[in-house]
């Protein structure tokens, strides 16, 4: 795969993808960590002289036409004005993805220059599954520039045209921070340091029944936390009242439960809950062992002994990657078992990755700094299908000629 090095850019429009998928309120950026991470690839191809055309999505607008989509928005505006605010220099929005206004706006640059391309995703073609609609704005966005960068490493699971069809059609590398995500994704899946401890929490266990499948085969230990867990916990013959469940996931989960055994793979699962009376930051609250969870009640965190329980497990760690919180740590009462288990990772000796969009907007609310982990990643889904084995299109796509 070639990086940035490998272009001659000075001069050139470059159409840089990246991925500044931030979580919003409103319009408000709540956590700019994909833009911060997203900064020194583009001001490195501004500071060689290139035209950067910074094109990315926001959210998942709603819609089934242009028109309908861009009313819908979210338009990526705040994500400009944070941007231009952190590279101290002035980024031209256009108005529409790939249609007369970006043109203007690529026109427009001058060598060093940055611009920002309206959120992608109001193209109907971006997310398109049939290949001839992604083709066609694909070819639109390619229009644009002379080169391609792909660097957001978050939407590289995804075949979408600016991730997947773009670099098919123009000179290509990949920036930076992918090269330095995919860096440590290699040292995780060849021969980690072990013991090697994976901590899964989040929401649905079918989301990530096919990353743990491959995980028994590479990682020592695996805890399950969070809403994933009441699945792993009924299908261990527990109650889990009203908590999140997959009820149709359970004989996956038992099968999966069997087989690390068969393997002597390592499943930690809580072995007590903070248990809620409803799903609300002020709601009633107890910790419960998981052997007499209440049936009207619904698991927000894990409890103290399974914190506890959670660190000892980390505490002889050599490699570690956790992704997804195990509770509802947007609630500041449900918040102490994913800091317990941040702070654990955080005392750990050895390699520390924090994989996902969520997990790291969650550690740095929860007052973490950079310097506390090894690494952490800008993609969730696209770490955990890396780790799983999957060939991600985007990265095939920069791997591939041109
Ligand atoms: C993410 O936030 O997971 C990435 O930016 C990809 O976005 P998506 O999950 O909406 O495809
Ligand atoms: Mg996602």
């Amino acid at each position: 795969m070639r990086g940035i090095g490998d272009l001659d850019v000075r001069g050139k429009a470059v159409l840089l993808r990246a991925d500044l998928n931030v979580p919003l309120d409103g319009t408000q950026i709540t956590d700019d960590g994909r833009i911060q991470a997203s900064l020194p690839t583009i001001a490195k191809l501004a500071g060689r002289g290139a035209r950067v055309l910074v094109c990315a999505h926001l959210g998942r607008p709603k819609g089934t036409s242009y028109g309908e989509r861009a009313a819908a928005g979210p338009s990526v505006r705040p994500v400009r004005a944070r941007l231009a605010e952190l590279l101290g220099s002035d980024v031209t929005l256009s108005a529409d993805v790939a249609g007369p206004s970006a043109a203007e706006a690529a026109a427009g640059l001058a060598d060093g220059q940055v611009a920002l391309l309206e959120n992608v995703r109001f193209e109907p073609g971006e997310t398109s599954k049939d290949d001839a609609e992604r083709g066609e704005l694909a070819r639109r966005l390619a229009g644009l520039a002379q080169l391609y960068v792909g660097d957001g490493f978050g939407a590289v699971h995804r075949k979408h045209a600016s991730v997947y069809d773009v670099p098919g059609l123009l000179p290509h590398a990949a920036g930076d921070l992918i090269m330095a995500e995919l860096a440590v994704l290699r040292q995780l899946t060849s021969q980690p340091p072990r013991p090697y401890v994976v901590v899964l929490g989040g929401a649905k266990p079918s989301d990530k029944l096919a990353v743990i499948a491959s995980l028994l085969g590479t990682a020592d230990r695996l805890l399950i936390g969070g809403g994933m867990s009441y699945t792993f916990l009924a299908a261990s013959g527990y109650e889990v009242g009203n908590s999140m469940l997959e009820a149709d996931q359970v004989p996956d989960v038992s099968e999966l439960l069997a087989e690390a055994r068969r393997r002597g793979v390592e499943i930690v699962l809580p072995v007590d809950l903070v248990a809620a009376t409803r799903f609300a930051p002020d709601a009633e609250h107890d910790v419960v062992p998981v052997a007499s969870f209440p049936a009207d009640r619904e698991g927000v965190d894990i409890g103290p002994a399974t914190r506890e329980l959670f660190a000892a497990k980390l505490a002889d760690a050599k490699t570690v990657f956790w992704n997804g919180p195990v509770g509802v740590f947007e609630f500041p009462a449900f918040a102490a078992g994913t800091r317990a288990v941040a702070e654990a990772i955080k005392a750990v000796h050895g390699l520390t990755v924090i994989g996902g969009g969520d997990s790291a907007a969650a550690i740095r609310r929860l007052g973490f700094a950079p310097g506390d982990f090894s690494h952490i990643s800008t993609g969730g889904g696209a770490s955990l299908e890396y780790l799983e084995g999957r060939v991600l299109p985007g990265l095939a796509a920069l791997d591939g000629g041109t």
